[in-house]
């Protein structure tokens, strides 16, 4: 799960996926395009509302996209346009290219839509972003629940 600062949306990616997965099975994790938060905890915002569904995400650290996580993880969801492109741009392969995709696209096939950065705005925003989130993860958890 990869956003810009990896404090608000990828860390909710994170828990939410996390928590539809058996975690014997499946890792899920997250980082940021950006270097602006690393070894930050999530904001507190994204904190609360998971809280809110009883997922706890205090444990997180923010880290930067690294190149090795083409090779470590299958799939990698962007929360946006801009993030997609970045790291698109730093793989070297179409076999990486291909694992990088947008979170949304699960949800609204081919509409490239983006989750919106919550950062700048005010509570009702990361409520917005988690319910697109849940949404977009119980289709992801189907689909990794099939082939596993
Ligand atoms: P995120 O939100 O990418 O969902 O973690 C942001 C957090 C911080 C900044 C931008 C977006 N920032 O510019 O510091």
């Amino acid at each position: 799960m990869v956003c810009l600062g990896n404090i608000c949306r990828s860390p909710l990616a994170e828990g939410i996926l996390q928590s539809k997965l058996d975690s014997n099975k499946f890792t899920v994790s997250s980082c940021g395009t950006s270097s602006y938060h690393i070894g930050n905890k999530p904001d507190s915002r994204s904190i609360e509302i998971a809280k809110k569904y009883d997922i706890d995400i205090t444990h997180q650290r923010a880290a930067q996209f690294n190149k090795s996580d083409f090779t470590t993880y299958d799939y990698i969801y962007a929360m946006d346009n801009s993030n997609h492109k970045n790291i698109v741009k730093l793989s070297n392969k179409a076999q990486e290219k291909s694992k990088v995709k947008l979170i949304l696209n699960e949800l609204y096939p081919d509409q490239n839509l983006d989750v919106p950065d919550p950062y700048y705005g005010g509570e009702q925003g990361f409520e917005d972003v988690y319910q697109m989130l849940d949404k977009a993860c119980n289709t992801i958890a189907s689909k990794l629940k099939k082939r596993s």
